[in-house]
């Protein structure tokens, strides 16, 4: 089994796990000012969503309503999602996992917000810890803070791959998201949420020079990138 990652720019990536596709956070061209592919050229049959803002979310109703994909967001979202008409949903919530037919995902810990793109109430925020089917665990932390509790991941073996934001103003930025992959043990780094906007601009090559001086790779992934896990 392989996990081929594709990143579409700020915080949106593909997982084709030997031809079933996930995607994380759906935000696409033209909405996402950075990416090239337009929601209506991808395929899935799931889409992850970490939480509520819309450069997360805004392409999941339209992607979900052509695909017939099973969206996996926490219960607030999922609530909202069924009403527009998205039927086929899986809840999760933060601590709780679940198996499904490409691995088994655990919704974790973010500190951020989750509030809707028309206002409504979406929950707390979360990342996902996926493990998929042949072993391989990869982190999508989400939008957050650097947190302690990201420490309990790497007290469990940590994980093969983390995907991390590193824009600061919103989220971690680079200097806590290198505490981010020490606490969380990760082999391996994909940094993602930046030089989206003016607001989250960064140098994602000092990132990773940062981690090489402490042995953990990054990968530095430029947008329509894919990597196998
Ligand atoms: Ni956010
Ligand atoms: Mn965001």
């Amino acid at each position: 089994m392989t996990v081929k990652l594709t990143y579409y720019g700020h915080s949106t990536f593909g997982a084709d796990v030997d031809g079933t596709k996930l995607i994380i956070d759906p935000f696409f061209a033209p909405n996402n000012p950075v990416a090239t592919v337009t929601v209506d050229e991808v395929e899935a049959d799931f889409i992850l969503i970490t939480h509520g803002h819309s450069d997360h979310i805004v392409d999941a109703v339209a992607l979900a309503k052509r695909t017939g994909a099973q969206c996996i967001a926490n219960f607030e979202i999922v609530g909202w999602l069924n009403n527009q008409g998205i039927d086929n949903t899986h809840p999760l919530h933060i601590g709780g996992g679940n198996s499904f037919p490409f691995g088994r995902v655990k919704m974790t810990i973010a500190h951020h917000g989750s509030g809707l793109p028309d206002g409504s109430y979406g929950g707390n925020p979360g990342g996902f810890l996926i493990n998929f089917n042949d072993g391989t665990d990869v982190l999508f932390a989400g939008d957050t803070a650097l947190t302690y509790d990201m420490r309990l991941i790497g007290e469990v073996g940590g994980v093969d791959l983390a995907v991390l934001p590193i824009g600061d103003n919103f989220t971690m930025g680079p200097d806590d998201a290198v505490i981010a992959a020490e606490f969380i043990k990760a082999k391996r780094v994909v940094p993602c949420h930046y030089n989206t906007w003016p607001y989250i601009e960064q140098d994602p090559n000092a990132y990773a020079d940062k981690l090489d001086a402490i042995d953990i790779d990054c990968t530095v992934m430029d947008v329509n990138d894919s990597l196998t896990v």
